[in-house]
């Protein structure tokens, strides 16, 4: 391990070399997790952009292909993959359904939606010729399509970047596309639209709700780029929201996430862990860009109004390896060359302040703090950041203070930190950048009775075997 380089995460995604930003093609197919990605593979840079692959049967432990989409006379900028069971494209041959993927081409001038297919599992890619949907415009990118089974037809989700709006569009055969509605401008609009998705999610009870997502950059919730969604309504032509928009994550770094298609019994997205800000400039070695971990979407019906909830999918608990548990504060300590998962739990929101400082040999490397019915994630400047446009800074969020119940579940990477809390209904996910490896974290629990605390420390094995 001593050769291993010191920010190379340990249970997150990420390529063994060069560029990687957004997931695109997410499609559970064949028993596979597929993922692709935008990816450049000649250089830790944005740029020449593909689509790259890897695949995995429990979205733990992901292998990573050959690039899937080559750059052609575009760019292959990001979108969807879909099985089409019904070969309503007529792409596939010999009973077997092909899987499509839709994405943008991308050049200096235009940006258009395509396809490509694969009957081989989504191993090789053939490019359908041109472009299925071209209005003639520099941005309009990032189709996300679906099946919509009560109209029996495709939907495109796709975004018009500059007038920070969603387009719908409905198909019966992948190629020929009509508009169906547009949403938009709404919520945050401080910049540019990107990655849009629109899925269908249940509460506890039952009910049916529709998740738009739409992602900005800049006008996030920190001035970089963040991602913001609404509850609402589809019938199939246009999305109605029913609330209002609210951040996605209250972290930096989560964006363009997308959702796999074709997963039964439950809906999970994966998002790109970083900045727009300084994602160019972070300081991993020949590889710059990592994904978070896979979350399952759920809605909780609160009395102030349904929010979206993510939690980390529960196949990460096979990476568990030793546990610590303890009653009340105190100094545990933490092994620099793995990553951790903590888990605490109150029978009501803690009244008092709770902080958990994780720390290496040179001091505090970030804190994770709940007090006043907030929940707080502090990344000091180090020498390592302080170059860093962007990237210090205390990232707040409130916190549901109904609940009968409060919870956090914090994932510690080489270096990234993600902080569920209420049960999901808060996140907050932060790339890190220890100037050291961190060695321990010393929680400490205001109040008067914080031995009524457990606290749950997991060493979690890594994900890459
Ligand atoms: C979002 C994004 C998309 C675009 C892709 C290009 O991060 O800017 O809008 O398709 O990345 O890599």
């Amino acid at each position: 391990t001593s050769e291993r380089e010191q920010y190379r995460p340990h249970i997150h995604y990420a390529p063994a070399a060069n560029w990687m930003n957004d997931p695109n093609g997410l499609v559970y197919f064949g028993g596979l997790y597929h993922l692709y990605y935008q990816y450049n593979p000649y250089a830790s840079s944005h740029g020449n952009l593909h689509w790259g692959r890897a695949t995995s049967t429990d979205l733990v432990h992901w292998e990573e292909q050959d690039v899937a989409l080559p750059e052609r006379e575009h760019q292959i900028f990001s979108g969807s993959a879909v099985v089409d069971w019904h070969n309503t494209s007529g792409f596939g041959k010999g009973g077997r359904p092909p899987l499509v993927a839709c994405y943008t081409g991308h050049t200096a001038d235009n940006q258009a939606q395509f396809l490509a297919y694969s009957l081989d599992q989504g191993e090789t890619w053939t490019y359908h010729g041109g472009p299925v949907l071209d209005v003639g415009k520099t941005d309009f990118r990032d189709p996300k399509v679906f099946w919509h089974a009560k109209s029996r037809r495709w939907i495109m989700v796709v975004v018009h970047p500059v007038e920070r709006q969603v387009e719908l569009y409905g198909s019966f055969n992948l190629q020929d596309w009509e508009s169906l509605s547009v949403f938009g401008p709404a919520g945050a609009t401080g910049g540019i639209w990107e990655v849009p998705e629109l899925f269908p999610l249940h509460d506890e009870a039952g009910r049916l709700y529709w998740v738009l997502k739409v992602d900005l950059n800049p006008g996030g919730p920190y001035g970089g780029s963040g991602a913001q969604y609404w509850l609402g309504d589809f019938d199939g032509q246009a999305f109605t929201a029913t609330t209002p928009a609210r951040w996605v994550d209250h972290g930096n770094d989560f964006y363009a996430a997308l959702t796999w298609n074709d997963l039964p019994d439950r809906r999970v997205w994966l998002a790109w862990m970083s900045n727009w800000q300084y994602a160019h400039d972070v300081p991993t070695q020949g590889w710059r860009g990592a994904m978070v971990l896979p979350r399952e979407l759920g809605v909780c019906a609160d009395p102030h109004g349904p929010v979206l909830a993510q939690r980390p999918v529960p196949e990460l608990q096979a990476l568990r390896q030793a546990k610590t548990v303890r009653q009340g504060d105190g100094i545990f300590s933490l092994s620099p060359h793995q990553a951790h998962e903590l888990l605490i739990r109150w029978p009501a929101m803690p009244a008092a302040e709770v902080k958990l400082e994780f720390r290496s040999e040179a001091g505090s490397e970030v804190s994770v703090e709940v007090r006043s019915g907030e929940l707080w994630v502090r990344r000091p400047v180090t020498l390592v950041t302080s170059s860093l446009d962007g990237y210090p800074g205390d990232h707040r969020a409130e916190l549901p203070l109904h609940l009968d119940q409060f919870d956090l579940q914090i994932f510690l990477d080489a270096s990234s930190i993600e902080v569920f809390a209420g049960d999901g209904r808060v996140v907050i996910s932060d790339l890190l950048f220890p100037s050291e490896q961190i060695r321990e974290v010393d929680i400490q629990f205001g109040g008067s009775d914080p031995l009524s605390m457990e606290v749950e420390v997991w060493s979690l094995k890594s994900s890459y075997g």
